[in-house]
């Protein structure tokens, strides 16, 4: 029998990605075999204040990604909702990395299905390799003039390099 690779459909994967790092890359590689199509949605959030502009986010995960047909990359302001809503999506992923991340995304998709009810989000555990991972750390460490080849893929340093 064929081995069943897809759980199919069209899933979102949210996230700020400033910067994306290995930890988003494994999460994003995984989502893309299990589902038919993965849109990335980059989220333009002022509030945020992120180091790298709304341009620069999605140019680097249309590099990375530029090999993988079944994934794209979108921005969104907003609600996420609304943004499932807009690319008729039902599906959510998000990577999931310990038992903080756990409350925060709790709270998450309680809320986004309290908003919108046929919404569902996956939960993919993250790999050891990559779970101690932090944008905010890899900032830190840019920021310092300190090796980030182990945190992010390799279109990353060059842009963070251009910021500092
Ligand atoms: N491995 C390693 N690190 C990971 C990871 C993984 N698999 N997954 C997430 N991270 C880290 C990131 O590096 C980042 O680190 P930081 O805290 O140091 O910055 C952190 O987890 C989260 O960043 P990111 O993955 O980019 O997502 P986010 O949490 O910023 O995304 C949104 C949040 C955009 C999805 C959420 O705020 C949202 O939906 N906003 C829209 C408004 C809305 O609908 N609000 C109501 C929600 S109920």
């Amino acid at each position: 029998m064929a081995e069943q690779s897809s759980i199919s459909g069209h899933a979102l994967y949210p996230g700020t990605f400033d910067p994306p790092t290995l930890g988003h890359v494994s999460i994003i590689r995984r989502a893309a075999k299990l589902f038919n199509k993965l849109t990335i949605g980059v989220a333009n959030l002022s509030e945020k204040n992120p180091m790298l502009n709304l341009e620069q986010r999605i140019g680097l995960m249309k590099e990375i990604f530029k090999d993988h047909p079944n994934v794209d990359v979108k921005p969104f302001s907003g609600l996420l909702v609304d943004f499932a809503r807009s690319e008729n999506a039902r599906i959510i992923v998000r990577g999931m990395r310990n038992i903080t991340d756990f409350d925060y995304e709790y709270r998450m998709d309680v809320t986004n299905r309290h908003c919108l009810l046929d919404l569902e989000t996956i939960f993919l555990l993250s790999d050891p390799e990559t779970g101690y991972i932090s944008s905010t750390l890899v900032k830190q460490i840019a920021k310092a003039g300190g090796d980030i080849s182990d945190f992010v893929p390799e279109q990353v340093i060059a842009v963070l390099k251009g910021v500092k």
